[in-house]
């Protein structure tokens, strides 16, 4: 009884600040036509009917609501607990990630801009996400895609101005959707102003902002970095500085200095750029590589051991706890906001150190343990084989690890990684429609906030890289001299693994339509090729076809937004073992759901382990699909089904 109430309070407050009342209403339309149109075997309902259905549902929520909302006022009483778990608009999120550069250029000088994304809020809103995180649009030399930055409170001048960002900002509101930015607080760029300072002379007052050390000098004067570390760019994470002729500490490239966060006068920088944005009206941060800032205590060299593995040992260092408590209690704790930690180097074990509310330090962390299964997120990376049951192990952990006062995010994909159906699924041409969608289901109906990258939602794919002329990734760049100029690697089997596993598959330009560059740009050079697939795959082709990656994702997000058992219900993997298919409940309550996913390029046969049956069958991505109250299902090459029980 407490649990309906608090989940009716909790709906209704996503029914105040959510989409109109008329989006929900066409995405509750779309699904219900689906599943009649799935059960009468393609007799769509008629167009009549469908705009009754959209008039009486509208006046019966909106006296529903009416009267909840009264109820809730009357009882004076707060909502509670859901299963055990805080409800949250953030647990409730639907997270897309906009990469700026490579959104919609609006000016024809092909680089993505903010007046671009604001061109693009309806479509966003269609989709039905309801939190967009901007990739960094600060003032930058953009030596790393902007994650290097000179001014905090500036725009990157390819992006536009502020009056930009705040008309995107105004127009994500109108759309009841969020903003999060990114927040790159483990380094600047050294064009930054007070790397400027720091480095202009060993007793200027920003000295200390940065991370400075003499090195060693050997009796012939030969100078040595004060450490093995390497960067996660390639070579030494050390640099030697001609002006003062000592070392800095850089984690990525030698153009971005890594924050002395030991420094009081840093962390009160870094509080009053975050109180700046969210003055503004942002709903949070992303916070970059934030396990990072606080460095080993003395920073001795590597072992041989960490030298496999780097970032475990660079990661939560021995005040991360006492910063990110200082961030919370200065900053977020003081806005209605969220906060997503990218947990570079961080073991699911550690992961209750930074996310547990009882601690209040952030909200959620990114693990990559599924997004990088089989290849490393450190060095050169390469593919590597995985199977399913590796994968569900970890989905598995989650589960169990994570307790009810943690939360969790679910994500396969972003700008620092190829493209999900090249990764995981199978691009070929019959196939990538629906592997896209699988995967789409899997991130839509897993346990956490899920975040889609830009183009996701397409099915877009990895881009088919030749030369090193091809990247503009500096980690690609940097790798390649450290690689094949010292001749440890040869240059083919370099191109060959980075086509694969490169960043810049992410981040080619987004693909509107079948006009030239895709409809990315008026102008004909994009600052990323575009990938030569456009034509075939393209959000306007997507949108006239019922049967698209696109038209999917918009039926599983609104079927997603409206099941809280998705955001709060327990997780059961009912055969861990099973190599092909990944067969998972949801459960709130009475309330179950049943997903089933075939992850081969071949049909399987499926039979449901303990008798269970799976009963109505609400959505699959294979159109046609009708089984339903069944134990042994007949399943198509990548399809997925969500079933209610
Ligand atoms: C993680 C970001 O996601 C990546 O793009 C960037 O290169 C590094 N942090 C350094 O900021
Ligand atoms: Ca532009």
């Amino acid at each position: 009884m407490v649990q309906t109430f608090f989940k009716r309070s909790c709906t209704i407050d996503r029914l105040r600040r959510g989409p109109s009342a008329g989006h929900i209403d066409l995405f509750a339309v779309r699904l219900w036509g689906q599943n009649i149109g799935s059960k009468m075997r393609g007799q769509a309902p008629s167009s009549s009917i469908t705009l009754l259905f959209v008039f009486f549902r509208a006046l019966f929520r909106t006296a529903v609501v009416t009267v909840l909302l009264s109820l809730a006022a009357a009882s004076g009483q707060e909502p509670k607990l859901i299963n055990g778990y805080e409800p949250k608009w953030w647990k409730e999120a639907i997270v897309y990630q906009v990469y700026p550069r490579s959104f919609k250029d609006s000016n024809g000088d092909g680089i993505g801009d903010l007046p671009g994304i604001t061109s693009k809020l309806d479509y966003l809103q269609k989709l039905g996400v309801n939190v967009i995180w901007l990739s960094p649009h600060f003032d930058s030399p953009n030596i790393d895609g902007g994650y290097d930055i000179r001014d905090y409170r500036k725009v990157m001048i390819e992006f536009g101005t502020m009056s930009d960002f705040d008309q995107l900002l105004a127009g994500i509101k109108q759309r009841h959707m969020r903003l999060i930015i990114d927040l790159v607080v483990n380094h600047t760029s050294d064009e930054n102003k007070w790397f400027v300072e720091s480095r202009s002379s060993k007793t200027n007052p920003y000295r200390d902002f940065y991370i400075w050390r003499p090195g060693h000098t050997a009796a012939d004067g030969t100078r040595t970095p004060p450490n093995n570390y390497p960067s996660y760019f390639s070579g030494s994470a050390w640099t030697l500085d001609p002006e003062t002729n000592e070392y800095y500490l850089h984690y990525f490239t030698a153009k971005q200095p890594d924050l002395n966060w030991a420094n009081p006068k840093v962390r009160e920088e870094v509080f009053s750029l975050m109180r700046f944005w969210l003055d503004k009206g942002v709903s949070g941060f992303r916070m970059d590589v934030i396990p990072l800032i606080s460095k080993p205590t003395g920073m001795p060299d590597l072992t041989p051991e960490q030298l496999k593995a780097p970032p475990n040992a660079y990661a939560n260092g021995p005040h991360l706890a006492e910063y990110l408590h200082e961030i919370n209690r200065e900053v977020l704790s003081k806005y209605d906001d969220m906060s997503v930690g990218e947990a570079t180097g961080t073991t699911l074990a550690q992961t209750n150190n930074l996310v547990d509310d009882r601690r209040h330090e952030l909200n959620m962390i990114f693990n990559f343990d599924a997004i990088k299964l089989g290849r490393s997120d450190f060095g050169l990376s390469q593919l590597g084989a995985w199977t399913l049951p590796e994968l569900k192990a970890i989905y598995d952990a989650h589960a169990t690890v994570l307790t009810k006062h943690d939360w969790d995010t679910v994500f396969l994909s972003n700008h620092d990684n190829p493209r999900i159906v090249s990764t995981f699924g199978d691009d070929s041409p019959a196939m990538r429609v629906p592997s896209a969608k699988l995967f789409e289901t899997m991130i839509l109906t897993l346990r956490g906030t899920p975040f889609l990258f830009e183009g996701d939602e397409l099915g877009m794919t990895d881009f088919p890289f030749k030369t090193l002329a091809d990247y503009d990734d500096i980690s690609v760049k940097n790798a390649y001299k450290a690689l094949v100029d010292t001749g440890k690697i040869s240059a083919e089997a370099f191109l060959t693994s980075q086509a694969k596993v490169s960043r810049d598959n992410a981040r080619t330009p987004m693909q509107w339509d079948s006009s030239p560059e895709a409809g990315f740009t008026t102008g004909s050079h994009p600052w990323l090729a575009v990938n030569p697939n456009y034509k075939e795959i393209n959000a306007a082709r997507e949108e006239s076809d019922p049967t698209s990656v696109l038209n999917y994702v918009r039926a599983l997000i609104g079927l997603r937004v409206h099941t809280l058992a998705f955001v709060y219900g327990d997780f059961e993997d009912l055969d861990p073992q099973h190599p092909h298919v990944f067969a998972y409940t949801r459960t709130l309550g009475s309330e179950k759901y049943l997903i089933v996913e075939n992850f081969s390029s071949s049909p399987v046969t499926y039979t449901l382990s303990n008798g269970l049956k799976a009963a109505n069958l609400l959505l699959s991505d294979i159109p046609g699909s009708h089984e339903s109250n069944v134990s042994t299902l007949n399943l198509a090459p990548w399809e997925s089904r969500i079933y209610k029980q």
